[in-house]
């Protein structure tokens, strides 16, 4: 029963961020009528979804009042550190939808393609969404893997550089280059504007399967872009980022890599159907699948290191 009503613990989490109900909450306790003046959401409503919430422990309800949970006023009470409003947002507004297609996606090898075709807000809202939920696993990248044998990483399909961002603000001598189709690159530009670290980034606009990938990194990072694509284009990426990479360039493969038996991650075999849904070729693949592909296309692969939650690094180095 838990997981059949799952959908309605999400809509309510995502309905709760929309009116922006942790923010009204955040360092102060609440009654319905204060929530429903600063919200101003209808009294009657705005307690189904508060109720709900405080069901889930996203809010504690004693005495006619409401307050944040520690997790709540944390992640998604818009104070300083780890913010995921815009990730329940990009889920609220742009995925939920799509899932109500899984059972067409699934019976007729289906799916969206969505890059490159959403309106100026779409774009903006899956960008930073997406860069909500990967700044923890950028953060964690740039901690754990050794970056001082580097000078200059290029981030393939680097969204809105948050791994250059992390990278570059925890490495001074590192230099980096953001490789992006159009409409993202123009959500990165606003996105980077006024941060130190852009002065040591560069932004080239491309299809990476039309255009020339820029040369001159000796690490080259492809961060959750393998799931957006069918196996037969990944190969064709390695390929070609192979033939830009110089001799004993390495290949940074951040995503949700699972078992042989693509199960785990639990996390990693539920996103199936989102890559599926949303990129319309997607798909979760196992460390040894991943691993093959490289060896065919000219990389070596070195080792295979976990970063947060579900998300793990492939490192592999260019063959001579
Ligand atoms: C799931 S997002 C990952 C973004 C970033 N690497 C991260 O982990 O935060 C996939 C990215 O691939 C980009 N992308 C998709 N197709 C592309 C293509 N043909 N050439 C360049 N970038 C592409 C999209 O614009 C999007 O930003």
């Amino acid at each position: 029963m838990k997981v059949a009503s799952g959908y309605m613990a999400a809509k309510h989490l995502f309905v709760a961020n929309e009116i922006g109900l942790f923010e009204k909450l955040a360092g102060k306790p609440a009654t319905l009528d204060e929530l429903a003046r600063h919200t101003g959401v209808p009294r009657r409503t705005l307690r189904i979804v508060a109720d709900a919430m405080a069901s889930l422990g996203f809010l504690n309800k004693q005495d006619g009042r409401y307050r944040n949970s520690a997790a709540a006023e944390t992640f998604l009470g818009g104070g300083p550190g780890t913010d995921l409003r815009p990730m329940l947002r990009f889920m609220n507004r742009l995925r939920y939808p799509h899932w109500v297609d899984l059972e067409a996606a699934i019976r007729t090898d289906g799916g969206h393609t969505k890059w490159g075709q959403m309106t100026e807000e779409e774009q903006r809202i899956a960008s930073e969404g997406i860069a909500a939920w990967t700044i923890p696993t950028a953060a964690a990248l740039a901690a754990d893997y050794d970056f001082g044998r580097h000078r200059h990483v290029l981030d393939v399909a680097g969204g809105i550089g948050d791994f250059l961002v992390a990278l570059l603000r925890r490495h001074p001598a590192l230099a980096g280059t953001l490789f992006e189709l159009p409409h993202t690159a123009a959500v990165a530009r606003r996105a980077l504007a006024g941060k130190p670290e852009l002065a040591r980034i560069k932004i080239v606009e491309g299809d990476l399967f039309k255009d020339p990938l820029p040369e001159g990194a000796d690490a080259v990072i492809i961060a959750n872009v393998v799931h957006i694509l069918s196996p037969a284009r990944n190969l064709d990426m390695f390929r070609r980022v192979r033939r830009q990479a110089g001799a004993g360039a390495r290949l940074l493969l951040v995503d949700f890599w699972t078992d042989p038996t693509h199960t785990e991650p639990a996390a990693a075999a539920l996103m199936a159907g989102e890559f599926l849904l949303f990129a319309g070729e997607g798909d979760v693949y196992s460390a040894q699948e991943v691993q093959g592909w490289l060896a065919e296309t000219g990389w070596r692969p070195l080792e295979h290191r976990p970063l947060n939650g579900p998300a793990s690094v492939i490192v592999a180095e260019t063959i001579a």
